[in-house]
């Protein structure tokens, strides 16, 4: 017995462990809760008793020695970095960075916007993603055979087809206007769905900013001052704008407006197809049907709209050439917009 304690005395001291596993091994053997040396003080017992005094001082030597080791191996291991014991850790290397997320390019966008309009006195509505066919398109004064209404363009729901997913958010200028009061002042944020095929170009969601003024003597001049404004805030206060006569069924007259491009200050670029222009938005005086149809008397009251696509926005201002890359989620993509708010 005495012998086996001697044994064991030479294996300690010649103990290495190089990697965590042999820590572990080392440990279970001489420290953990049951080990050889704790069976071997069981064994005390059996000692006739004249050795029993050099038996006991040996297994007290063994277990200090043995925890000694132990406390060396653990600082040798430490040092030779843990589990696989071949990678050293170089205190000197900066620390691995703690990742922030970002704001998606599209909020940041219509933050923005948002963030102009409200100092011009406009409040943020919501409205409904799923609608009815009267709010979306009736009460906006879109003739029955329009086109804008066939199956081509619109999401209709499958189960009735009197409900569909908005095409655009100027639903909710109807659902503002008929339940309230003028003067109205609002621009209205949202998804909006089109049954179109997606490519860099078009995709079948996206999203808008409606934007409705509706008071007694609300001009064209009104609008034109307030897209002058927005324009200049965001793309910079050298920023030309146009309006270019269109057609929208709720709006008479209407304009479509261009910017003068940014990027290449006028000179024609590929962001503006050589032309210097690029379109931002579509707008008009409120027609007095819709007015009408919302139980607001067009003799009393004028309004002018108008709507914007938000990707196309962020894609002027980002330079961003592919609708897709915003509902992709690619963090390599939206990493890019740390930091802008
Ligand atoms: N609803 C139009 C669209 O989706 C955008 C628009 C144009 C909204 C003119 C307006 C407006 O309020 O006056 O293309």
């Amino acid at each position: 017995m005495l012998d086996k304690v001697e044994e064991y005395i030479e294996e300690v001291k010649k103990a290495t462990a190089n990697t965590a596993n042999e820590l572990e091994e080392y440990r279970q053997k001489f420290i953990g809760r049951k080990n050889v040396i704790t069976d071997l003080f069981s064994e005390f017992k059996n000692v006739p008793n004249d050795m029993k005094k050099e038996f006991g001082l040996k297994l007290n030597e063994l277990k200090t020695i043995a925890q000694d080791k132990f406390n060396e191996l653990i600082d040798v291991a430490g040092d030779q970095g843990g589990a696989e014991g071949d990678s050293q850790i170089d205190l000197t290397l900066p620390p691995v960075p703690n990742e922030l997320g970002s704001l998606h390019p599209i909020t940041i966008t219509q933050n923005r916007i948002i963030e102009i309009f409200e100092r011009l006195g406009f409040s943020v509505q919501d409205g409904p993603e799923i609608e009815d066919d009267w709010h979306n398109f009736t009460a906006l004064n879109f003739p029955e055979n329009h086109p804008a209404r066939e199956m081509q363009d619109t999401f209709f729901i499958e189960r009735n087809p009197d409900q569909l997913l908005r095409t655009h958010t100027s639903n909710v200028q109807i659902r503002m206007m008929e339940h309230g009061k003028p003067p109205f002042r609002s621009i209205m944020p949202g998804r909006v769905y089109r049954n179109e095929a997606i490519s860099a170009r078009a995709h079948c969601f996206f999203h808008q900013v409606e934007g409705l003024y509706v008071d007694r003597n609300v001009s064209f001049k009104d609008l034109k001052q307030t897209l002058y404004h927005f324009s200049k805030e965001l793309f910079g206060k050298d920023t030309q704008i146009r309006f270019r006569p269109s057609y929208f069924p709720f709006t008479e007259p209407s304009a479509e407006i261009d910017i003068s491009c940014f990027i290449c200050k006028g000179k024609g670029c590929k962001v503006c197809k050589h032309t210097g222009w690029v379109e931002i938005a579509g707008s008009g005086m409120v027609d007095p049907n819709v007015l009408a149809n919302c139980g607001i008397d067009p003799e009393e009251y004028t309004g002018f709209a108008f709507g914007m696509g938000i990707e196309r926005i962020a894609m002027l201002k980002y330079a961003i050439d592919d609708l897709r890359l915003f509902s992709e989620n690619d963090v390599r993509f939206l990493r890019q917009f740390k930091g802008v708010i």
